[in-house]
């Protein structure tokens, strides 16, 4: 049948160009054109189909017309209540008057009760005895007459206002209809082949694809439900620490420079230029472009001068300064690159300059607040405290292995107030392990260029049963902080952990490899459960 309507469908635009009316269509098997309702509905479908394969093209119409209830139909078949009524009356001077009681009988309560009213007002039937009697010898039932005009046309020649009388009499109610107007589409033909909705191999040798119609992408079709997206453990555990931060009060440093300086990954820490760390088997370096912008042009001046020639009650590195060392670009080795150029922000004003750092944090859209929570109101020195924190990726050149990837991911803090000790240090560092669960903490001395005194931090491990190395810290030195325009009793704390490392741990994985890159199982990615430390 749907193909049949197609066929006719075509066939009909075929032999006169369009269709201007789709009730005027005879459908197959009919001999009525298909005014009706359904026959419209059955029509859509087809022209749908058809459209769909840029066939033909369509417009939608819309009517209001009227259909009956099942009363207004009863009485279309039988007549109305009143007509019933006249009839089972005897004719005046024939036969015993119609008792009540038997009029009921004959055509039931309800009819009798409401006919018998109207009957009488038409005077169509009166009274005799304790019975009833018809008036008149005939009758013209116009309700029967309206259901039947309705029931044929849909309305009544008569108008609204006969319309709506009907409708308040619950005999008729409105029926939205469609129909359509129909006219040739780009791939307008005959023939109602079945598009391809596949390119198949098959089809790409024999060379058929050239020939083949193909289906249209129908991009309103509901696609089949996806199994649902599920985070990274990295990504889990990234967010429970960076909630804590959150907690903690602190703000998200902008990070997004993968690409730092020379300048800002070592120079501004204080890190010598002949370090270690500096030479290319730790650290990638960029080849185009090599060179860095320069960096704030008096700080650049104030940091090369510690380095060379000392300062700030430091003899400095006493090693010449090169200035392309500096301006060497590369992968940043760790997020404190971002912590010094964040911290040289928050000392704008104590150098009498403006202070950006709300800006700064908004622009990269970091979590937390767009304004720094940690940070009060400056002092007259311009100094103002701040908590700062940032989860981001950092680079090394590492031959990898089971636990050592090229990149990974970093936590660092800082947090800058006046006269903070390494007591501050340590006893915020017990309350963040303690939020991840880990209770047990220790701290060894270790070394920093930039930090003086440095504690490393060292966890016991419930299941390996030994102390593990879970992070770096330390009070950053003047030499980093003075030349960045720090009053002296501004000190600063830091330390940075690696995310990867926790997340190991957390879900009992002992091959980095099977946490990051193409070796992961996305099912075991999906499946790991949401953390809580
Ligand atoms: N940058 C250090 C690291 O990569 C961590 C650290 C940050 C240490 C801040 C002290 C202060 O391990």
């Amino acid at each position: 049948m749907a193909e049949a309507i197609q066929q006719l469908i075509l066939n009909t635009l075929d032999k006169e160009g369009e269709i201007k009316d789709t009730r005027t269509l005879v459908l197959p098997g009919y001999k009525e054109p298909a005014a009706t309702h359904d026959s419209q509905i059955i029509i859509l479908g087809a022209l749908n189909s058809l459209s769909s394969r840029d066939m033909i093209v369509y417009e939608t119409h819309e009517t209001i017309s009227h259909v009956l209830t099942q009363e207004g139909a009863q009485i279309a078949l039988q007549g109305s209540h009143e007509a019933r009524v006249w009839a089972a009356c005897p004719k005046k001077g024939e036969g015993a008057p119609i008792t009540p009681k038997q009029l009921q009988e004959k055509v039931g309560a309800e009819t009798a009760k409401i006919g018998q009213g109207q009957a009488f007002k038409n005077k169509w039937i009166g009274k005799e005895g304790d019975g009833f009697v018809k008036l008149v010898d005939s009758i013209t039932d116009t309700t029967q007459l309206q259901m039947r005009e309705v029931d044929s046309t849909g309305t009544l020649k008569a108008g609204e206002k006969a319309l709506a009388d009907l409708r308040k009499r619950k005999l008729i109610v409105h029926r939205k209809g469609q129909w359509f107007s129909v006219k040739k589409g780009p791939n307008f033909s005959t023939s109602t082949a079945k598009p391809e909705t596949d390119l198949t191999v098959d089809m790409l040798t024999s060379g058929s694809w050239k020939k083949a119609t193909y289906k249209k992408y129908n991009f309103e079709a509901d696609g089949i439900p996806p199994n649902g997206g599920a985070l990274h453990p990295l990504l889990k555990v990234r967010e429970e620490i960076r909630n804590i931060f959150l907690e903690m009060g602190f703000a998200e440093m902008p990070t997004s420079s993968f690409v730092e300086s020379g300048f800002w990954c070592f120079d501004a820490l204080f890190v010598p230029q002949q370090h270690p760390a500096r030479e290319v088997q730790d650290t990638f370096y960029l080849s185009d472009p090599a060179e860095s912008l320069p960096p704030p042009k008096d700080y650049y001046e104030r940091v090369a001068k510690v380095h060379e020639h000392g300062g700030y009650g430091s003899t400095g590195y006493r090693a010449p300064w090169s200035h392309e060392e500096s301006r060497k670009l590369l992968l940043r080795t760790h997020t404190t690159a971002s912590s010094a150029s964040m911290l040289y922000k928050l000392a704008a004003r104590c150098r009498g300059e403006e202070d950006d750092v709300e800006e700064a944090v908004k622009r990269e859209g970091a979590h937390g607040a767009a304004t720094v929570p940690g940070t009060g109101k400056p002092g007259p020195d311009g100094f103002r405290p701040a908590k700062l924190f940032s989860i981001d990726r950092v680079f090394r050149n590492e031959t990898m292995d089971a636990t050592h990837l090229a990149e990974f991911h970093q936590v660092e803090g800082v947090v800058a107030d006046r006269n903070l000790t390494l007591a501050d240090l340590i006893g915020f560092m017990r309350v963040f392990f303690k939020k991840m669960g880990i209770e047990n903490i220790r701290f060894k001395p270790a070394y920093n260029p930039y930090t003086e005194p440095s504690l490393e931090i060292f966890a016991f491990h419930p299941q390996l049963k030994k102390w593990v190395e879970v992070g770096n810290s330390g009070m950053f030195r003047p030499e980093m902080l003075e030349p960045m325009g720090f009053p002296k009793d501004v000190h600063v704390h830091g330390w940075g952990i690696s995310l990867e490392r926790p997340t190991m741990i957390r879900y009992g994985i002992n091959n980095i490899r099977t946490l990051v890159g193409h070796k992961v199982s996305l099912e075991s990615v999906e499946r790991s459960p949401a953390v809580r430390f």
